[in-house]
């Protein structure tokens, strides 16, 4: 009897601490993309063109550091993302490249909104977001 209440006072703790909005699902991209070469190289030119593209498209979902705390960010029910964190950056520039192209679901597509140059200028930049 006791450790039936023991546990559902244990879920009812563990749901309390669960995160209000659902963690994003694994999104799978394409080997062609996954492996795409950036033809962008990386320098202060790129970064300073990708911040403002990141900042005038991206950062009201995303957050200014990529933290995932834009002023959007509360109304979504799928949460943007850590670009901070390794489960990002562990990800090639082709798959940041494809997401933002494509989107999915709350995360809009900016194919016909961005030109594929100015798509590669902001992964680049979001390269520079560190913890
Ligand atoms: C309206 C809010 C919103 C805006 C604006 C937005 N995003 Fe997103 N973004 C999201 C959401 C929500 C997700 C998570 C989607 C999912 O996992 O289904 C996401 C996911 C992503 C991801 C994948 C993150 C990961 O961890 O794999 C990338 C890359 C991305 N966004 C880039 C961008 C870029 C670049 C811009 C601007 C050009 C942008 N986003 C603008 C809401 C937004």
């Amino acid at each position: 009897m006791k450790n039936v209440k023991l546990f559902f006072v244990s879920v009812l703790i563990l749901s309390l601490g669960l995160p209000a909005v659902a963690q994003p699902k694994p999104w799978d991209v394409p080997a062609n993309f996954k492996s795409m070469k950036n033809p962008v190289a990386k320098s202060e030119a790129s970064n300073k063109t990708g911040m403002a593209l990141y900042t005038k498209n991206c950062a009201s979902c995303h957050g200014k550091a990529g933290l995932g705390d834009g002023v959007k960010a509360r109304a979504l029910k799928t949460h943007p993302g850590d670009f901070a964190g390794a489960a990002y950056q562990n990800q090639t520039d082709g798959e940041h490249f494809y997401k933002t192209k494509f989107g999915r679901g709350e995360m809009p597509k900016y194919e016909g909104k961005l030109s594929d140059e100015d798509i590669w200028n902001i992964v680049n930049y979001m390269r520079t977001f560190k913890k």
